[in-house]
């Protein structure tokens, strides 16, 4: 398993000096037309494993690449919440890229993101929630150059063959010892493919549960 910053050696020196302080929405201190409605859409956003996963695991820090309108990010602050478990939720907020559907152009950019952070603003979790306003390979960057890692990373951003596998060979370098990774959309075939091929170059066995995939016991020979 490799990550770009590690090689590049860079990151964490320059990076480091300032700190960084990744908000959380309550930091943020947003405010927001009075008329502002919530407005949860999500995909698969309250599938049984979430909550498996999150008994199994107890997470401190969850990742989660691919936030939309927060219905996932929600669902795992409502789990955790007797856990105080900060959850870093990492998205451009601009949609699907995917040239095949009609909405992959957004040209109201930060409306979703007003809205995502609109939504975690209403839940108790509004301080353990920490958006990440990023590309997923630039946000991996930016947690591993602030010293981060996660005990659970959910994987629900690009869904492109190479997007995905990209994306999960950038987050797995981010897991804890022992942490998990699972992710939506078992049913797509670039989904597949991509978590396929990464368990079978790193001796990983997949498991499945209807949409979703999971990656046990990642990174047991790091310390
Ligand atoms: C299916 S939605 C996530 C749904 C969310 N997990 C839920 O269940 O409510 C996918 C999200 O991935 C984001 N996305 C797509 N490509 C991305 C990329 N390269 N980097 C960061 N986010 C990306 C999109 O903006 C979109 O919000």
């Amino acid at each position: 398993m490799g990550y770009g910053a590690e090689r590049d050696g860079y990151a964490r020196t320059w990076h480091a000096a300032y700190a960084m302080n990744l908000l959380s929405v309550a930091e943020l201190n947003l405010s927001f037309p009075p008329d502002m409605k919530a407005d949860v859409e999500g995909w698969n956003s309250r599938h049984p494993l979430f909550a498996k996963l999150i008994a199994q695991t107890k997470p401190k820090t969850i990742f989660e690449i691919g936030s939309w309108k927060g219905a996932s990010a929600l669902h795992m602050a409502e789990l955790t919440a007797d856990l105080d478990t900060h959850i870093y939720c990492i998205d451009t907020w601009l949609g699907d890229p995917n040239p095949e559907q009609p909405n992959c152009l957004n040209y109201d950019v930060g409306a979703i993101y007003r809205q995502f952070c609109f939504n975690a603003s209403l839940s108790p979790a509004a301080a353990r929630i920490h958006p990440v306003p990023q590309t997923s390979d630039g946000a991996a960057r930016i947690l591993f150059a602030a010293g981060l890692s996660c005990n659970l990373c959910y994987v629900d951003g690009r869904h492109d063959y190479e997007g995905v596998f990209a994306d999960i060979t950038a987050y797995s370098a981010l897991i804890a010892p022992g942490g998990t990774m699972f992710g939506d959309d078992w049913e797509y075939q670039s989904v597949r493919m991509a978590v396929t091929r990464f368990a079978y170059e790193n001796n990983l066995r997949v498991g499945t549960s209807g949409p979703a995939w999971t990656f046990l016991g990642l990174n047991t020979n790091k310390t």
